[in-house]
């Protein structure tokens, strides 16, 4: 797969239900509309992997109802996109922890995963009961299993040896979107961020639409990205000894 890697804060369910007279829970129903609609359009966007923030381990801290209407609708859409994801070659997979999901969705994630398996077009990542913090505390604590192994030493934990640890071999997200306005990560893909271009617009997540992801896209392509170095052009002026 040779597209981009977007991931999406998908914030605004609560604003948009509320500006709409609604309780919080039909912001989230809207939300998962969304979803449906970004992830039909992402192929087609040239986005190949896709990885959406569903709930952040600080979500917990929420009313119990609001995380059971989350995870119910989790677990509700695993069951009912399962052919049309199928279809279009959409592989999902999970990342965050998984210990403290409900067992009902826990289970309709676990099934979408292996049946979705061999999609090609593609890589849908849900980030659920996710921290970035944790994502690398748990990746230190496996190489430093390793570690005591003897099956590596100290020196050679290195920054890819880390990188992969935490990203599976995942390619670093080449941009990262924000709707509703809100300007922080709240503990999103920390480590992989590094060089992302970062995008935040107003729109509430419900709200977000095909034409939004393409201007986003549009933003991000008109970007340059310098990784630390400088543009070709003004490599050439050092060439010819300027
Ligand atoms: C994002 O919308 C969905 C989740 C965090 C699960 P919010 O529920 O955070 O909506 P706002 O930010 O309160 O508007
Ligand atoms: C981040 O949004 C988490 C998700 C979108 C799932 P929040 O609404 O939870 O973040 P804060 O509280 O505004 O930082
Ligand atoms: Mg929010």
């Amino acid at each position: 797969m040779t597209g981009l890697h977007v991931a999406i804060i998908m914030d605004g369910n609560g604003r948009w239900a509320r500006s709409q007279g609604k309780p919080r829970w039909r912001g989230h129903v809207e939300g998962v509309e969304s979803v449906r609609r970004i992830v039909r359009a992402a192929p087609d966007l040239g986005v190949s992997v896709l990885t959406l923030y569903a709930f952040s381990a600080d979500n917990w801290k929420r009313p119990r109802m609001e995380v059971g209407r989350l995870f119910w609708l989790l677990k509700r859409y695993c069951v009912s996109e399962r052919n049309e994801l199928i279809s279009r070659g959409v592989r999902v997979t999970a990342i965050g922890r998984r210990d403290r999901i409900p067992t009902p969705a826990l289970h309709a994630l676990q099934q979408l995963e292996r049946e979705t398996a061999s999609g090609t077009k593609l890589h849908l990542r849900l980030a659920i009961d996710y921290s970035a913090r944790a994502e690398v505390a748990r990746a230190t604590r496996e190489l430093g299993q390793r570690v005591r192994a003897g099956e590596l030493a100290p020196e050679q934990m290195t920054e890819e040896l880390l990188t992969q640890a935490v990203t599976g071999g995942v390619p670093m997200p080449d941009l990262l979107i924000r709707t509703a306005g809100e300007r922080r990560l709240s503990d999103f893909l920390l480590w992989e961020l590094a060089y992302t271009e970062l995008y935040f617009a107003q729109t509430h997540w419900p709200d977000f639409r095909r034409d939004d992801l393409a201007t986003a896209l549009a933003d991000f392509r008109a970007r340059e990205r310098r990784f630390g170095g400088i543009v070709e052009e003004e490599e050439r002026e050092w060439a010819v000894g300027a």
